[in-house]
C-alpha cells in the first residue's frame, strides 16, 4: 500500500478512536497508539529515510499533517472532557443537542394581586409606602383612638413581644407614622403583613395581607372616598361591578363604612358565593377620625381625609373563586401553577 493511503487509513481509525474514547484514559490510550514513541504514525514517520528521495518531501508534509490532526482531536475532546467537570463523558453524548428548559418561577398569587391593588391606586396618583411588622402599643392602638378596654387588645386576639412590643394586627398604624412625618395634603397606599392570634381555618390564618389607603388634604368629604373607591373596584372587578357603603365602626374613623361589592360570580343574583345575597363584604372604611389627625398635630380644623382597608388574601379568594385561605401557604405547586 502507497505510504499517503496508509496514513489516510490511519488517521481515519484514529478519528474514529478519538470519537468512542469514553473518558481520560481511553483517550490517552488513543495517543499513545498513534502518536506514542513507537505509535502507528510515528513509525511512517521513522520510515521516511527509507523512502524515494523524490517523494520522501510529499510523504513528509502528508505525516506531519496526520500528526496535527490527530494531536488537534484529542486536544478537542479533552477539551470537552474538563468542561463537563470531569474526565467521564457518557458514550453517545451530543453537545450539539439543545439544552433542557429549565421550569420558570412565577409570583405568587398574593404578591401579583398586591401589586395590582396598589398599581390601580397609584394610577391615580397614590404613592407606595412600607412599615414595620413589630408595632408599639402606642402606634397599633393608642394614637389610632382604640381605647384600652377594646377587645382587639386581648392577647386572644395580638401576638405581644417582649418589652411592650407586638406584631400589628392591621395595617392603619402606618396612618400615624406618615401623618407625624408629613404636611398634609398627601396620599398613599400601603402593603403588608399583620398577624392576628386566630383559629387557622378555611376563611382565617393568624398571618395575612392588607392594603392601607389614606388621602387628606382640604375640603376632602366621604363623597371623595366613595368616588375613590367606587373607581378602584370598576378597576379591580370590572366596570359592571356595583358598590354599596354601609356604616360600620371603627375607632379612628368617623363616620365608618364598610365597602360591599356586588357579587362577580352571579351579577348579584344569588350564589353560593355571596351566601344568596348578591353583595360581597370587601373592605372597611371612613373618614379620618380628628382625634387621630390630633395625635398627629395635623389640624382637623384645615384637614381632612379619608382611610380605608383591604384584605389582599380575600380580594384574591373572591376574584379567582378560591374557597380555602390555607391553600395561599402550603406551597403546593398544583394550586400554584395556575397563577
Ligand atoms: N384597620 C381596619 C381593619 O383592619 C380596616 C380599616 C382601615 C378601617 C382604615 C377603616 C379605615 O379591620
Amino acid at each position: 500500500m502507497h505510504v499517503i493511503e496508509r496514513l489516510e487509513l490511519l488517521l481515519k481509525e484514529a478519528q474514529q478512536a478519538i470519537q468512542s474514547a469514553g473518558n481520560a484514559r481511553a483517550l490517552e490510550e488513543v495517543r499513545v497508539k498513534y502518536l506514542g514513541k513507537s505509535g502507528l504514525v510515528t513509525e511512517v514517520l521513522k520510515g521516511l529515510s527509507q523512502i524515494a528521495p523524490e517523494t520522501r518531501p510529499q510523504v513528509g508534509k502528508a505525516s506531519n499533517d496526520v500528526k496535527n490532526r490527530i494531536t488537534e482531536l484529542l486536544e478537542l475532546k479533552q477539551e470537552g472532557f474538563e468542561s463537563k467537570g470531569g474526565s467521564e463523558l457518557p458514550l453517545g453524548w451530543d453537545p450539539t443537542l439543545p439544552g433542557r428548559r429549565q421550569p420558570m418561577g412565577k409570583m405568587h398569587p398574593l404578591t401579583r394581586v398586591q401589586q395590582e391593588i396598589c398599581g390601580i391606586f397609584k394610577s391615580f396618583g397614590f404613592d407606595q409606602v412600607e412599615g414595620s411588622d413589630v408595632e408599639t402599643d402606642y402606634y397599633n392602638f393608642q394614637a389610632l383612638n382604640v381605647p384600652p378596654d377594646h377587645p382587639a387588645r386581648d392577647a386572644q386576639d395580638t401576638f405581644y413581644l417582649q418589652k411592650g412590643l407586638l406584631l400589628r394586627t392591621h395595617m392603619s398604624p402606618i396612618q400615624v407614622r406618615v401623618m407625624e412625618k408629613l404636611k398634609p395634603p398627601f396620599k398613599f397606599v400601603a402593603p403588608g403583613k399583620v398577624y392576628r392570634h386566630e383559629a387557622i381555618d378555611a376563611t382565617h390564618h393568624h398571618i395575612f395581607h392588607q392594603v392601607e389607603g389614606v388621602l387628606v388634604d382640604k375640603g376632602i368629604h366621604f363623597g371623595h372616598l366613595k368616588g375613590i373607591l367606587d373607581n378602584w373596584v370598576k378597576k379591580f372587578f370590572g366596570s359592571k361591578v356595583e358598590t354599596r357603603f354601609r356604616p360600620s365602626f371603627f375607632p379612628f374613623t368617623e363616620p365608618s363604612a364598610e365597602v360591599d361589592i356586588s357579587c362577580v360570580f352571579c351579577q348579584g343574583k344569588g350564589c353560593r358565593i355571596c351566601k344568596q345575597s348578591g353583595w360581597v363584604e370587601m373592605m372597611g372604611c371612613g373618614m379620618i377620625h380628628p382625634v387621630v389627625f390630633e395625635n398627629c398635630r395635623i389640624d382637623p380644623n384645615e384637614w381632612t381625609g379619608f382611610a380605608f382597608g383591604m384584605g389582599v388574601e380575600r380580594l384574591t379568594m373572591f376574584k379567582y373563586d378560591i374557597d380555602d385561605i390555607r391553600l395561599f401557604y402550603q406551597n403546593d405547586l398544583r394550586f400554584l401553577k395556575q397563577f
